[in-house]
């Protein structure tokens, strides 16, 4: 079993995030009061007590509604700082984190309401914390390609600020085949790409994601075990898969967190690493999916150290800095 000890030590990137993901109870109570928005529940504990999931869509039924108390400029600025404090607690000392904007435009809130709020935070964060910070925006693939193209048009005055485009939101039913046209012209604009895809959604999904939007990796990808030439093909051409226990368990992907697959994957040699995806909801950051694991797998502490190293090799960092880490 690995040592805890180790695991504060170890620094860490975090590749697999949703920043509306990491809306804790009590901000989410705060800024209900200040906007005078009532929400579905009598106290902050109320809040906490809903969070339990039968399935992905289940929690993203409660994630979109939490997300409406996000009004102003000052409201995304503290959510954002709140995650980048927490990550100075994990040692985690840099983060891919995606956005998805359509949560906000549709609610008549602009790009330059949420990006003003998150890259102020980012910006404190990274002369204060010394921890770097990278975006990627993020389409809703239960609504329509156009609107993806849409949001990415209206995203142009801030293309600078982020690294990639992702995919996310209810997987069944909406494969990343519905969305080959926007990664094709992010993929144009200079974007790297990523998408989730085999967390409920079988290896075809992976397959879609990696031959039609060409990603650079692939958010979850769990399901990928179940083909033998998919986890081949992940291991020859080392395509990260950002990996998020505790979410897993909670949204019922797995049972057990004794029987995650992550450490297997990580023995037959594919490049894995560990993620909160929306620590809020799940039950832990960075460092309680690790103790989560070393829990109910009981991790070597090689294994640890290379799950921690995995984090900078998937990373978008350029090589020297990644190099730094390695
Ligand atoms: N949006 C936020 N978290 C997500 C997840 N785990 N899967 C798909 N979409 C999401
Ligand atoms: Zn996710």
């Amino acid at each position: 079993m690995a040592d805890i000890k180790l695991l504060a030590s170890l620094p860490k990137a975090e590749l697999h995030l949703h920043i509306e993901g990491t809306l804790e109870p009590t901000l989410m109570w705060a800024l209900a009061k200040k906007h005078g928005i009532t929400l579905p529940y009598n106290s902050v504990d109320d809040i906490a007590k809903a969070y339990q999931f039968d399935d992905l869509q289940s929690f993203l039924d409660l994630y979109y509604q939490g997300a409406n108390v996000l009004r102003d400029e000052d409201d995304f600025f503290q959510l954002m700082w709140a995650y980048l404090l927490r990550c100075k607690e994990d040692n985690v000392v840099h983060t891919e984190m995606m956005i998805d904007p359509q949560t906000h435009t549709s609610r008549g809130i602009g790009f330059d309401v949420f990006m003003t709020g998150f890259t102020r935070a980012i910006e404190k964060a990274k002369n204060e914390l010394g921890i770097s910070c990278y975006l990627i925006l993020s389409f809703l693939r239960h609504l329509s390609e156009e609107d993806a193209i849409e949001t990415l048009a209206q995203a142009n005055d801030y293309y600078e600020d982020f690294i990639a485009v992702g995919l996310d939101s209810s997987e069944l039913g909406n494969p990343p085949e519905k969305f080959v046209n926007v990664f094709e012209q992010a993929r144009a604009l200079g974007f790297k790409c990523v998408a989730h895809a085999g967390e409920e959604g079988p290896p075809e999904y992976v397959w879609q994601a990696l031959e039609l939007l060409k990603v650079d990796r692939i958010d979850h990808g769990v399901r990928s075990a179940e083909d033998p030439k998919l986890m081949t093909h992940l291991a020859a051409q080392k395509i990260p898969l950002t990996v998020c226990p505790q979410s897993n368990l909670k949204l019922r992907v797995v049972n057990d967190m004794a029987e995650h697959n992550i450490l297997k994957l990580l023995d037959e040699g594919l490049l894995v690493t560990v993620n909160s995806d929306d620590p809020s909801y799940f039950g832990g950051y960075m460092n309680d999916n690790f103790v989560a694991l070393n829990d109910a797998l009981s991790m070597s502490d090689a294994q640890m150290i290379k799950l921690a190293k995995h984090s900078f090799d998937g990373s978008f960092l350029p090589e020297t800095i990644k190099q730094q880490w390695l």
